[in-house]
């Protein structure tokens, strides 16, 4: 039981009223201010670095570079200033340490950076023919193979190429970190998604053991995915300045810098080629992936996945490639993978579907997955002819035209698509403490971190429940590494993981409680069978008596307990939330304008613990595929590998002016075999949106659009 329910957050008055504290808010006594010079050129070396002006200017402590920063133990990368060579343009190759911000960056703004410039690549199609099988997709096998898809009999045919275009997370509040050396002792308060993993690496960075390490996330204001792996060596970088200097330094990335510094997501080039019976079962499906990576590192999304298990089908093989190009490191961005993947699979299905004149959504029903037919395992739970069901009655799919074009609304062609989604349940070992102090007052600890999307509310919800308390009682500590470790934030996976942990160390508290109340001679209930004992809403009770828990606590003193939860290394099944989304757009035919006028979705994601924040999750995905569908493309300027449009005022982004009507259903899905039963929904909203609005925009005007965004000329008729 999760106490609660549907409650607001536990920081939103905080928050809404501008009293939460993030870290980039922390009064900052003695710390000084880094700015980071970024490289000229998308490829070279630097050959000198001039920071004379610079160091004669106000309030600047000190520039370093990679001939003045101090060799690591791990990480020796161009990254962290251990290399001269340049990787991609504005590569951090100096910084700048002043008493002021706006010192720093001035100064910054004034070192010159002389440089050996190499041939660039930087964009993909200029390294088409390199491409590479990548070691892995995101966790999984970059290349799968069932059946014989190359002789599999095809009546119908669909091969295609649709293409998605780099994103960029722009999380409201921008990375910013400040690093304290006390002697070999190291404390950094970060945005990171992380904290564990980035004490472990700055411990390797600096050869410290990884209690000499402290880190600290408390609060963040988006990620995404661009507070990991990307920003990473940034954060480096001003631990060593801060060690250079000997004094606290802190560095807050600009806007502008968050255009290259915090990863992207990758842009994919997707062939499809889909074959079914003239029924419309599918007898064969390849999907193709070629993506870039940075000549620094590797990394692919697992974009073709989806079409590997959303649908049953006996011959499928999928691939990932990657080419090496001169631009920032590609890194996870909110369902990665399944967003760009979802928008292939499930848009050359809506083409198969118009090739057969069969109804988008029967194509589907009569693709039903019974199992997972990649790894062969049954489904730990699967819901998705319900998703579909709720989604369609919601959206009053039924009546819907087969005829394009024939929809209208004024001078407004109207059109509906749809898309299914799936999305795989990740978790990670965590560890939970959940206590009572004397006063009564509730603490759950778990050094997992909330990256806006409510992770500190679920977990007081889910120890308030377990135990018996109101959730006002309960207070959350997240994101230290002082706490007992919990996961990252990322891959849809915290509540999965964190949720076991917590009621198993909730449970056992109250049991403890429990045993202390029965055999207290001061306690009313001295002396009766514990079995005949509950607590609820604050109090122990049984056999007709009862006591606040917070008496009880009082004589005898505070009470912790810790639990440990993992994920079963060998599960016997296969577990994924699902989903359906329904789209209705609206098009000018003058202006090739569209507007997605109301969204209908239904999700199958395990256990809802709290259906307030799981909406407002889902929907939060739903918008980022709005945006990738109509609004998101970084454009690079292949001579220089400069981002062209780095603002958000030519960056476009989904605002409020685009946002239709969202109807979102949550359908039951009691998985028996998750740990907790809970699923995650970081990630599923973004999964086939884009596609059920570009096969709407198809119904609504005959344009087949396979490339990402949808732009106006495209639709001008
Ligand atoms: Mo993420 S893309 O923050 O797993």
């Amino acid at each position: 039981m999760t106490a609660g329910g549907a409650t607001p957050r536990i920081d939103a008055v905080a928050k809404v009223t501008g009293a939460a504290r993030f870290e980039g808010d922390a009064e900052l006594p003695g710390a000084l201010h880094a700015a980071l010079v970024g490289a000229p050129i998308a490829s070279g070396r630097v050959v000198r670095i001039d920071d004379a002006a610079a160091r004669a200017m106000p309030g600047v402590i000190a520039v370093m570079t990679h001939a003045s920063a101090p060799p690591l133990a791990r990480w020796r990368s161009p990254l962290t200033l251990q290399d001269p060579a340049v990787c991609f343009l504005g590569q951090p190759v100096a910084v700048v340490v002043a008493r002021t911000v706006a010192q720093a960056r001035r100064a910054a703004a004034a070192v010159e950076v002389i440089c050996d410039p190499a041939p660039a690549i930087t964009t993909m199609h200029q390294a088409q023919g390199r491409a590479y099988a990548p070691a892995t997709a995101g966790h999984v096998a970059a290349d799968s193979r069932r059946g014989d898809p190359e002789r599999a009999p095809r009546p119908c045919e669909i091969a295609r190429r649709y293409t998605t275009p780099t994103h960029l997370h722009h999380p409201m509040e921008p990375p910013f970190v400040v690093a304290r050396w006390d002697g070999d002792a190291l404390v950094v308060h970060a945005t990171t998604q992380a904290v564990f993993s980035h004490r472990q690496q700055l411990a390797d960075c600096f050869g410290l053991p990884v209690d000499r390490v402290r880190v600290v996330s408390r609060l963040l204001g988006g990620g995404f995915g661009g507070k990991g792996r990307a920003w990473f060596p940034w954060m480096v970088v001003c631990v060593m300045a801060a060690r250079h200097v000997g004094q606290p330094v802190a560095l807050e990335l600009t806007r502008g810098e968050m255009f290259t510094l915090i990863g992207r997501r990758q842009e994919t080039i997707q062939d499809l080629r889909i074959a079914a019976t003239r029924r419309g079962e599918l007898t064969a499906i390849t999907h193709d992936t070629v993506a870039p990576t940075s000549v620094y590192g590797e990394y692919a999304d697992p974009t073709a996945t989806v079409s590997r298990v959303l649908y049953a089908c006996p011959h499928v093989a999928t691939t990932h490639r990657l080419v090496r190009i001169h631009t920032p490191q590609p890194n996870p961005m909110r369902a990665p993978g399944e967003g760009p993947g979802s928008f292939a699979l499930e848009s050359a299905l809506d083409e198969l579907a118009h090739e057969l004149g069969i109804d988008p959504l029967e194509l589907r029903l009569r693709n039903h997955a019974g199992h997972d037919q990649h790894t062969g395992l049954p489904w730990s739970s699967y819901q998705l002819g319900a998703c579909y069901r709720v989604a369609a009655d919601a959206f009053g799919w039924q009546a819907r035209p087969a005829q394009i074009g024939s929809l209208s609304d004024g001078r407004r062609r109207l059109g509906w698509g749809i898309a299914g989604a799936c999305y795989p349940v990740y978790r990670m070992a965590s560890h939970a403490e959940v206590a009572i102090d004397p006063t009564g007052r509730v603490v759950v600890r778990c050094g997992t971190q909330d990256m806006g999307t409510g992770t500190a509310t679920i977990l007081a919800q889910l120890a308030a429940g377990a135990l018996g308390v109101p959730l006002g009682q309960v207070a959350a500590e997240i994101g230290d590494t002082g706490l007992p470790e919990g996961p990252y934030s990322g891959g849809a996976h915290v509540t999965a993981s964190v949720t076991p942990a917590v009621e198993a160390a909730a449970r056992t508290l109250r049991r403890q409680l429990i045993e202390r109340a029965v055999a207290d001679p001061g306690s009313p209930l001295f002396g009766l069978a514990g079995a005949d004992l509950a607590i609820a809403d604050g109090r122990v009770t049984g056999g007709g008596r009862s006591e606040p828990l917070a008496a009880l606590v009082a004589r005898t003193g505070g009470l912790a307990s810790t639990a440990s939860a993992a994920p079963d290394p060998t599960p016997g099944t296969s577990s994924y939330a699902f989903g359906a989304v329904f789209a209705e757009v609206a098009v000018d035919p003058e202006l090739g304008e569209v507007r997605v006028r109301r969204v209908a979705a239904g999700y199958a994601c395990g256990r809802i613990l709290n259906p307030l924040l799981v909406r407002s999750q889902l929907i939060g995905g739903l918008v980022l595929g709005i945006g990738m569908a109509l609004h998101e493309v970084a454009v690079t300027d292949e001579r220089t590998g400069r981002v062209v449009n780095a603002n958000l005022a030519d960056y476009a982004i989904a605002g409020h002016a685009d946002m239709p009507r969202f109807d979102v259903a949550l359908v039951d899905d009691d998985d028996p075999h998750l740990a907790g039963g809970v699923k995650g929904v970081g990630m599923i909203g973004t999964v086939g949106i884009a596609a059920a609005i570009a096969n709407a925009v198809f119904h609504a005007t005959g344009r087949r659009l396979r490339d990402l965004p949808i732009r106006l000329e495209s639709l001008l008729m």
